[in-house]
């Protein structure tokens, strides 16, 4: 008998927004609920993705922002090649912690959008693109209290022109869907409505 497909969730956000901490929970609930989930992220953990941390770091040397865009392109092309097809294609359900809306909103800020589009033809769109949407200044203030290195995005105004892009996205429903949740609200509940937007989307009983 063929293994049913998994599905492939991603949550974006501006720095801030939550995505690790909803990664992680939603990673739990669905666990509890008999699932077979991946967990994972972008930058990934592979060698191109780990090549990218450093270069993020604010204490290593300012990388060309174009160079930057080809590889987080290429480290999306090992990832899906190597962790979240064959997880999909084993039934598997997929979370990535941002995944290729990432790179169009990111990298748009300081390249070309279509370009940075082309360069991300391959990734296909997951089965479920979830927005978790914060105020910048929430945002901000979060990242602000973290302990830990600052990374190269980390600039309000930065986080401010993200916020932006991410809303036009959601609103031009562009490149594919994109369902969005209120990241303001109690960390339970939003995972609560992001577990909801997985029962829309057929994935488990409500
Ligand atoms: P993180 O803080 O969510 O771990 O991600 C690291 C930083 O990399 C964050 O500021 C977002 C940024 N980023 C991009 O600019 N483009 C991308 O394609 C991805 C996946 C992340
Ligand atoms: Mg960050």
């Amino acid at each position: 008998m063929a293994v049913p497909r998994g599905m492939f969730i991603a949550l974006e956000g501006i720095d801030g927004s939550g995505t690790s901490t909803q990664t992680r929970l939603l990673a739990a609930r669905l666990r509890a609920q008999g699932l077979r989930v991946l967990e994972t992220c972008e930058p990934s953990r592979g060698p191109i993705g780990r090549m990218i941390r450093e270069r993020l770091s604010t204490r290593s040397a300012p990388i060309e922002p174009a160079a930057l865009a080809l590889l987080f392109a290429a480290d999306r092309l090992e990832h899906v090649a190597r962790e979240i097809e064959p997880a999909l294609a084993d039934g598997v359900i997929v979370i990535s912690d941002r995944y290729v809306l990432s790179s169009l909103v990111y990298q748009s800020l300081e390249c070309d959008g279509p370009w940075v589009a082309e360069i991300n033809r391959h990734a296909r769109w997951p089965d479920l693109c979830v927005l978790v949407s914060l105020p910048f200044q929430a945002a901000v203030s979060r990242v602000a209290a973290r302990q830990g290195e600052k990374e190269r995005f980390d600039a309000p105004e930065l986080q401010r022109r993200l916020a932006a892009g991410y809303q036009r996205a959601l609103e031009a429903q562009r490149p594919g869907p994109i369902a969005a949740v209120d990241g303001s609200l109690s960390v339970e509940a939003v995972t609560d409505a992001i577990a909801s937007l997985c029962a829309d989307a057929g994935l488990t009983p409500r």
